[in-house]
């Protein structure tokens, strides 16, 4: 399994002051430097944490890929055509919301979600859609043209350690093997962290994880060369 690092959290702690101070370019470099594979992003509508010019940036500088997670908006797919990341991953979007809640409705607007990533195929960026783990969700994805699944892993790590852990963790690995079966590549990502990552291990066949919270917040403590690279020893 690789390890994707999601740096929107530094890009939080730079706004909170306005200025460049930390620098998500800096942050992206140390990760590459300690095993990260990728790179993601979440450009928010409202630019919550990353800003369009981090990206123009990031999309210069990265050694590794640029995994760039967008809603369905016209504004972020020009942006997206424009810079060309290596894949984008196509998540819901709620304004209100703190961090992204559930996956793509990809099985309610199929001919829609197509639609939208047209372009983006043609252009020869890798699609993947953000979605829960659910049968409906994940044949109707294969419907899409799309190569790949990221299944959102909210529930299963919200439910670690509870005697709904075990439910929560069948509905991936199901998911998982019905998407592959379909031909897709499975990724997987959202609330993971230093304890519940292990049993990503039991799912056959998982590409990459994406993560990001867990290791800016451990980073905070041990320095974020220390943080990445912890959790990639986990995931290898
Ligand atoms: N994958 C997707 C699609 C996400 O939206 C997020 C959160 O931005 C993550 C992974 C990373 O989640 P976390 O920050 O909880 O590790």
């Amino acid at each position: 399994m690789l390890l994707g690092v999601n740096i929107d959290h530094v890009a939080t702690l730079r706004n909170a002051r306005g200025g460049i101070e930390p620098s998500v370019i800096k942050a992206a470099e140390i990760a590459e430097e300690n095993g990260a594979t990728s790179i993601t992003t979440h450009l928010r509508e409202d630019r919550r944490h990353i800003k369009d010019e981090d990206v123009y940036t990031l999309i210069k500088t990265l050694k590794t890929r640029l995994n760039l997670e967008m809603a369905m908006a016209d504004d972020i797919q020009k942006i997206a055509l424009e810079i060309k990341p290596h894949s984008i991953c196509l998540v819901p979007e709620k304004r209100q919301e703190i961090t992204t809640e559930g996956g793509l409705d990809v099985a309610g607007q199929t001919e829609k979600v197509s639609e939208f990533i047209k372009p983006i195929l043609d252009a020869g960026i890798i699609v993947s859609l953000f979605i829960d783990p659910d049968e409906a969700q994940v044949k109707a994805s294969a419907k899409t043209g799309a190569q790949f699944i990221e299944m959102h892993t909210g529930t299963y790590s919200e439910m670690f350690g509870t005697d709904k852990e075990e439910v929560e963790f069948l509905k991936l690995k199901n998911s998982a093997e019905l998407a592959q079966s379909l031909g897709l590549t499975v990724n997987a990502g959202h609330g993971l962290n230093y304890q519940n990552v292990k049993r990503m291990h039991e799912i056959p066949g998982l590409f990459e994880l994406n993560i990001g919270h867990s290791i800016i917040s451990r980073a905070v403590f041990t320095g974020l060369p220390e943080a990445v690279c912890t959790m990639a020893e986990l995931i290898k």
